[in-house]
């Protein structure tokens, strides 16, 4: 997903409380990192720009939710349809994280300790296309 840069991103995901800036602190510890400590929690990897993650947390109370993309940029959008489906929900955003982290060295992140009930990957890319195709 190419985008343009945006200027607000960085300020605005550094004054989240939704947002974590340094993942790899969190190792072992991201059930406690979550406002309802106590319950399950499902993992978005590549969220993008977060549709899916927001309507699903919004709606969800009783379920914990992390997602993960390696660009800031898209997680500036998540954070924002994030904040707009609490507020249709009208909830206190208390069950949902993001994170800028690239997904193939995961394991510096998470540890057996951050138990994970589901993992979600919606759309994940590079598309193959179709020149990739095997030729005979
Ligand atoms: C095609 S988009 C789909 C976004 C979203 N899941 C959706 O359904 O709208 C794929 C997303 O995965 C992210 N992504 C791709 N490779 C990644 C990696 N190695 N680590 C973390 N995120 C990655 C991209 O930045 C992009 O936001």
């Amino acid at each position: 997903m190419r985008m343009r840069r945006k200027p607000w991103v960085r300020t605005e995901l550094a004054e989240s409380e939704f947002f974590i800036d340094n993942p790899l602190e969190n190792i072992g510890k991201w059930h406690k990192t979550f406002k309802r400590t106590k319950q399950p929690m499902h993992l978005e990897l590549g969220c993008g720009k977060g549709s899916f993650i927001a309507k699903l947390a919004s709606q969800n109370p009783q379920i914990n939710y992390l997602g993960i993309d390696i660009k800031s940029e898209v997680l500036g959008l998540a954070k924002r349809n994030i904040e707009k489906e609490y507020l249709k929900a009208k909830r206190e955003i208390d069950n949902v994280l993001l994170t800028a982290y690239e997904i193939e060295i995961i394991q510096n992140i998470l540890n057996e300790k951050d138990k994970i009930d589901r993992i979600y990957i919606n759309f994940c890319n590079p598309w193959p296309k179709p020149r990739h195709n095997k030729k005979d």
